[in-house]
């Protein structure tokens, strides 16, 4: 059941408009209150009229209708939601989202919320399969957004394939299902994650090539479950998904300090690839040649091991505390090993040697050492790695 929940409901503007009209009784029949948004486009298949006399509830069309900007403002109104819901979402919505524009109030919303966004995309088959759009639907997975459908079956031009919005009652069951209160709803989870850059100078720094995929998979998995997420990144390829409080760190001394502001936690997950050295003699001013054809000589000292001094507090220790060892030889015994020498609970040792492809490719091999023993996962996506070890920390916290 939706009692009581608020659904902010962009209709976009395509043929399968008409079905948001049902998605919106359907929606109230379940007990939630919905609050209509039509765009311009959308004007042209349903009437505001129709949408406000379902929902019961005044309908928003205009970013400048100063009206609705002194009752409630655009940022006000993308935050009262309990969540964002787009139906149909056009290719043109999905493009605006992928790409951060803003130019009329649907788009100025889905940019400004702070909730779960949750679309159905609707469009001819042609559209669909056409890489821009599924490149703009990757981008919008990683940021988090979920996604109903699209179905595949007769579209209204006579095509047959994927792209007809997913039907109502399929949409209210994502609803309910992104509004379910997950098994980790209240528990503080710190993620690290990413390389870290160590300066040699202003223009030059050591770096390592986690590409912060696994840790972006996690934070997100552990959304999914209903976490409040504190996601301290490195400067990561791959970017943070959405509804993850996220804190930009440089170097490794940075994210000791980021992950100790960010405690008390319920658990911390060391997903970060932390440099282990710093330059010691790091310049203020670029390095230049001097002529004598000697390289300078860098000196190193260590940095700080954020996972052993979270797993040693004597005080406002994490309940679980997870370390990764990545190796390339001996991979249980010296993971093993690390886990004892730390002082974590679980580590998830993978096997980075480059012929593995698993260092900045998208799948991984790991073995999660407890205090149990070792257990071998088959090679599997980053993203299930990710789910699999969420449901583990769910089921220790629960
Ligand atoms: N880690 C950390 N801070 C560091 C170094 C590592 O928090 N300064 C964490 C990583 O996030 C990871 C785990 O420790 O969870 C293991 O890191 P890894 O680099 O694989 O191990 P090392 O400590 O470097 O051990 P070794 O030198 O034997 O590889």
């Amino acid at each position: 059941m939706l009692d009581g929940k608020r659904i902010l409901l962009i209709v976009g503007g395509g043929i399968a408009a008409f079905k948001a009209l049902d998605l919106i009784r359907r929606l109230r029949e379940r007990g939630a209150v919905v609050t209509p948004v039509l765009t311009r486009a959308a004007e042209e298949f349903v009437t505001p009229l129709s949408a406000s006399a379902l929902a019961a509830h005044k309908v928003y069309r205009d970013l400048f209708d100063l009206t609705d900007e002194a009752e409630m403002g655009h940022i006000e109104l993308s935050r009262a939601a309990d969540l964002v819901l787009v139906a149909p979402a056009t290719a043109d919505l999905m493009g605006k989202m992928a790409s951060g524009l803003a130019d009329d109030l649907a788009s100025t919303l889905l940019m400004a919320t702070d909730k779960r966004v949750l679309i159905a995309p609707a469009m001819n088959l042609r559209m669909w399969l056409h890489p821009a759009v599924q490149r703009n639907l990757a981008l919008l997975k990683g940021d988090g957004v979920l996604i109903a459908g699209p179905n595949e079956g007769e579209m209204a031009c006579g095509e047959y394939g994927p792209g007809r919005m997913a039907e109502p009652p399929e949409i209210v069951a994502a609803v309910e299902a992104a509004l379910a209160e997950g098994p980790l709803k209240g528990r503080h989870v710190i993620v690290t994650s990413g390389p870290t850059h160590e300066p040699i100078d202003p223009v030059r720094y050591i770096a390592n090539r986690s590409s912060g995929a696994q840790g972006a998979a996690l934070a997100r998995a552990l959304t999914g479950l209903g976490a409040d997420v504190t996601f301290v990144t490195g400067p990561a390829e791959v970017p943070p998904p959405g509804g993850v409080r996220v804190i930009r760190v440089e170097t490794a001394q940075q994210m000791l300090e980021a992950v100790e502001a960010a405690l008390p936690a319920d658990a911390a997950v060391f997903a970060a690839a932390v440099a282990d050295w710093r330059v010691a003699n790091a310049a203020e001013r670029k390095m230049k040649k001097d002529g004598s054809g000697r390289p300078p000589t860098l000196e190193f000292s260590e940095n700080p091991d954020i996972l052993a001094r979270v797993s040693q507090l004597d005080e406002g220790r994490p309940c679980l505390v997870i370390g990764f060892a990545a190796e390339t030889d001996d991979l249980v015994v010296n993971a093993t090993a690390k886990r004892a020498r730390k002082g974590c609970d679980w580590i998830v040792a993978n096997d980075v040697s480059p012929a593995t492809g698993i260092m900045g490719g998208d799948e991984n091999a790991v073995t999660l050492i407890t205090a149990a023993g070792a257990e071998q996962w088959p090679r599997m996506g980053k993203d299930q790695v990710a789910n699999r070890l969420a449901q583990l920390i769910s089921k220790a916290l629960a």
